[in-house]
């Protein structure tokens, strides 16, 4: 929402020709999301594990490089999505912002704010859209929510709640590198809570280990319940989990003085069943987030298309990206100490 952009003007009338940086989980999602869209081709992926890029490059159309700056100065590149590992995001915005390309990155921006304060000039000076991958905001359903929100439908936001549980823990590879709750799993939910509440002054956050020796190993929480406020007074309670029975537990609610706005879980079919032994029952959850955000993820793609081809920032930007990372330092901190931290997001 918030990166300033004069959006290039090398990308009109023709499908946007994209560089894919990274092949793996994500990438595999962008990959099949530049292929199905009208507005866009995948011109080359970019992997040192070659055999990755080469798999998408099979199915989707481009070439295959294991060197991640030649696509990027590609001539015939027109924008690139970032979806190789966190450790290499800033470089590689960086490296676009040289080339003067047009970015969607996926989160977070680093696990350092260091790190991510060094670029942060620049990337308020871009003169092409940097844009960050969170999902969340392209929901279809969070969305409406959010629409109706800003609309007015239950007055002014009171409160809001985010369940986000995944359905069970990461290996243990993913934990040791991931930076913890927070700034991995947690981050999603500070952004979503940003959507509705930009200023956040102050964090209260608890940190679990209730199931999982892996991530207190790793000196990492297996669940968080988490507090903000608003500058307004506004309220945002997340709860989170690495593990959920039920599937997928991705919900929101929003309340206000004239009413309650909820979405709910989202399952594979509408069809319920009611029998002697249980009362209108369904599907279990969609299974994790390529399921549950299949048309978020899409969704994104065309925000930032558009805003590549011309159109108007929509996609949350590097100031978002930054901001999630400050909340989620805030977090790490507020739960380590036992105490509330009060932040300043405009500094
Ligand atoms: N928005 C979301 O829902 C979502 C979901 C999953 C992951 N992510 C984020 O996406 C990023 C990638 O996660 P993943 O789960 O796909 O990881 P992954 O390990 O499955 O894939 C990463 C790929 O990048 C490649 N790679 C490593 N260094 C590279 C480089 N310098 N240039 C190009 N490619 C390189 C690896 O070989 C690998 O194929 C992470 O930052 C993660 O936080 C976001």
């Amino acid at each position: 929402m918030t990166s300033p952009s004069t959006p290039t003007s090398s990308a009109v009338d023709r499908p946007v020709r994209i560089a894919l940086i990274g092949s793996g989980r994500i990438g595999q999602v962008h990959a099949l999301g530049v292929h199905r869209s009208e507005g866009a081709a995948l011109q080359v992926v970019a992997d040192p594990f070659i055999a990755g890029a080469e798999s998408l490059v099979a199915r989707f159309g481009g070439r295959a490089t294991a060197d991640a700056l030649a696509a990027i100065t590609a001539d015939d590149v027109d924008a690139v999505v970032v979806a190789s590992p966190t450790s290499t995001h800033v470089d590689l915005i960086a490296a676009c912002l040289d080339a003067g390309k047009p970015v969607l990155c996926e989160k977070p921006i680093d696990l350092d704010i260091a790190r991510v304060d060094g670029l942060r000039e620049r990337a308020a000076q871009a003169s092409v859209p940097v844009a960050l991958g969170f999902n969340r905001r392209f929901d279809p359903h969070f969305a409406e929510l959010h629409r109706r929100v800003q609309a007015g439908e239950i007055g002014p936001l009171e409160q809001l709640t985010i369940t986000s549980r995944d359905p069970a823990p990461a290996p243990e590879d993913y934990i040791r590198a991931s930076g913890g709750i927070f700034r991995d799993m947690t981050i999603h939910d500070f952004d979503t809570a940003r959507w509705f509440v930009p200023d956040v002054v102050a964090v209260t956050a608890v940190g679990l280990r209730q199931f999982s020796d892996v991530t207190a190993r790793h000196d990492d929480y297996d669940g968080a319940v988490v507090t903000l406020v608003g500058a307004g007074g506004q309220s945002v309670s997340i709860t989170n989990s690495r593990h959920c029975a039920a599937g997928y537990d991705q919900r929101l609610e929003a309340t206000g003085p004239l009413g309650t706005l909820t979405v709910g879980n989202a399952t594979d079919t509408l069809v319920r069943s009611s029998t002697g032994a249980s009362g209108d029952s369904s599907a279990p959850f969609q299974t994790f987030f390529l399921e549950r955000y299949s048309q978020a993820y899409s969704a994104e793609l065309e925000a930032f298309l558009s805003a590549v081809r011309g159109g108007p920032m929509t996609s949350p930007g590097f100031e978002d990206g930054r901001a999630a990372l400050v909340l989620a330092d805030a977090a790490g901190a507020s739960a380590r100490e036992g105490r509330t931290v009060r932040v300043d997001l405009s500094a």
